[in-house]
């Protein structure tokens, strides 16, 4: 951000090389430089070269002395900001990120907002992405459900000569706030061995604790 015409620059040559939009995910500032002003001038010079779809991390990025991880969690979340973009662009794709963990949070966005972008939610609980049918009137499948695909999907994998944890990573979160979850994440975490067996075995303990999961 701290070079907009250096971005809109990469911009306009990977447009010219792909049939696909380009997008730009940005903050809403970097260190000093965090007014709304600021943010729209970046915005509106990599529009110009050709960008219409902007995924905006509502926070400013503070370069001096905060750690990537510090930078996900320290520097205040400024949604308003990202609404009035939208406002002021409404020609514009404009999706928002950070910090949103809940359904009720993604459909409140989605007020002001053309797109909403989760990063860590879904990753400590991959079930919300499942959750997220309501969005469409579409009912949640149950985690046994997704297991049930799952597991042939982890075979075919296998067959491929992946590795059982580089899946299971993933989905350690599956049970996330129901009991029984710290069961399955111990199940299935630090096991170089597990087996899609193993797997199975700790999904039907934990499904027997909630039949309705
Ligand atoms: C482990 C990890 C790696 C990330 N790497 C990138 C990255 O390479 N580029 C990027 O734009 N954002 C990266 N992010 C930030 C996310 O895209 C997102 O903006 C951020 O996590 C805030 O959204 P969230 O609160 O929904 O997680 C990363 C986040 C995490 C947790």
């Amino acid at each position: 951000m701290a070079e907009p015409n250096t971005v809109a620059d990469l911009v306009k040559h990977m447009q010219a090389a792909v049939d696909i939009p380009v997008t730009v995910k940005h903050r809403i500032g970097i260190d000093d430089f965090d007014s709304y002003e600021f943010m729209v001038d970046f915005v509106e010079k990599v529009a110009a070269a050709g960008c219409t779809r902007f995924i905006v991390h509502a926070r400013t990025a503070w370069l001096q002395g905060l750690s990537p991880k510090q930078n996900r969690e320290i520097p205040p979340l400024r949604y308003e900001d990202v609404y009035r973009l939208k406002q002021d662009f409404p020609q514009f794709d404009i999706e928002i990120n950070g910090g949103i963990d809940t359904v009720k949070d993604i459909e409140a966005h989605l007020q002001h907002v053309d797109g909403v972008m989760i990063g860590r939610a879904f990753y400590h609980n991959p079930y919300l992405l499942a959750e997220t049918n309501s969005l469409w009137n579409e009912p949640a499948p149950k985690r046994s459900d997704i297991l049930a695909q799952l597991y042939p999907y982890m075979e075919a994998q296998i067959a491929k000569g992946e590795a059982l944890p580089t899946m299971t990573r993933h989905y350690l979160g599956l049970f996330q706030g129901l009991t029984g979850a710290r069961k399955w994440r111990q199940a299935l975490s630090g096991k170089p061995q597990l087996t899609i067996d193993d797997i199975k075995r700790a999904a039907d303990e934990v499904l027997l604790l909630n039949p309705d999961a």
